[in-house]
């Protein structure tokens, strides 16, 4: 079978990962290709194609995403047109759902899993109306950000004020006004995948912050998560679709509330707990891919069988 693993141009940065990944891939594939979806073109015309440098992706048996939020809209185009004929994990709902980090809470909050309350408005004026109701300190976000870029802490209500008013906000723009859930700057990253926590982590703010992001400068440890965290997490990721997702969870002081669930979980925590992500992603791929092209299991036991039937038909047919 043949795979190609969909990132961005910017995984020169973490390439090692990208390299180990493709290196577990071809356990499985052959061959596999690495491509950077800002080199993707969809073209329509009679008919709709999605080629990589002139590579029809409908050629390929399996398409691996490891895409961020700012790319969902293009790749879940993508996406939608390999659908029929290409294994991918993760449905595009998913995809849809987690690129919006309060959609993510609507669907989960739904499915009876503990979420911060949070309230969406596209109001500045509206935002700051919420701010008594919802408690101090409290947490401000935009959408569509990640690695703790669109988090805000306002120890109090005079200082969401002001930063409110001094947000550049758009017309139509979203703010989440959402609840802090009282945790020393730490939370937990589960691995997710298929009904498995595969690995996990606990992520520690840096000392002048609360953002425990490793890209806003926290540090993971390997953190061995309650039984109640691995539930949660996997049923956050069965809620919005996910097969391979990171899920985010603050423990906080009246239990685990899930705050996101990450399409494109960074690799650090292979490094960090020392479990080869790459391989169980791997794997996970090709058992999925397989069931998907109705590619047959056949047995060493199934094999030898035929092999003996074949004799002996051979045989009766001699005699
Ligand atoms: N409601 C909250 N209460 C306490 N800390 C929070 C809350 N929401 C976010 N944080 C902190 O900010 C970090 C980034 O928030 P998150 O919503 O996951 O955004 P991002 O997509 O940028 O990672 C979290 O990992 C956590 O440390
Ligand atoms: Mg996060």
């Amino acid at each position: 079978m043949k795979a190609c693993v969909l990132a961005y141009k910017g995984i020169t940065k973490s390439k090692d990962y990208y390299l180990k990944l493709v290196k577990e891939m071809e356990r499985y594939f052959k061959p596999v290709l690495l491509a950077p979806i800002d080199n993707v073109i969809i073209e329509v015309k009679d008919d709709v194609h999605v080629t990589y440098k002139g590579k029809d992706l409908k050629n390929f048996d399996v398409i691996l995403p490891r895409i961020g939020p700012s790319f969902i809209p293009f790749g879940t185009l993508i996406l939608s047109h390999l659908e029929e004929d290409v294994y991918f994990p993760n449905t595009i709902e998913a995809y849809r759902v987690a690129s919006n980090k309060f959609y993510t809470l609507m669907e989960l909050s739904k499915h009876n899993i503990p979420v911060p309350r949070t309230l969406l408005t596209i109001s500045q004026e509206m935002s700051k109306s919420l701010l008594k109701s919802v408690g101090e300190p409290v947490i401000i976000k935009r959408l569509g950000t990640s690695g703790g870029k669109g988090v805000v802490y306002a120890k109090d209500i005079q200082s969401a004020n002001t930063f409110l008013d001094a947000f550049p906000h758009k017309r139509g723009q979203e703010i989440l006004v959402e609840e802090y859930i009282k945790n020393p700057g730490e939370d937990v990253r589960l691995f997710v995948i298929g009904d498995e926590v595969v690995a996990c982590m606990k992520r520690i703010s840096k000392k002048d912050d609360v953002r425990s992001n490793i890209h806003a400068g926290g540090k993971g440890v390997p953190y061995s998560p309650t039984d109640e965290m691995v539930k949660l997490a996997v049923k956050a990721a069965k809620v919005i679709g996910a097969d391979i997702c990171g899920v985010d969870i603050i423990d906080g002081p009246g239990g685990p509330y899930v705050i996101e669930c990450n399409m494109n979980p960074g690799f650090a925590i292979s490094r960090i707990t020392g479990v080869n992500i790459f391989r169980r992603m791997a794997e996970f791929t090709f058992k999925n891919a397989r069931i998907f092209h109705h590619v047959e299991e056949i047995s060493i036991f199934e094999r030898v069988n035929e092999r003996f039937s074949t004799f002996f038909k051979e045989l009766e047919d001699r005699l």
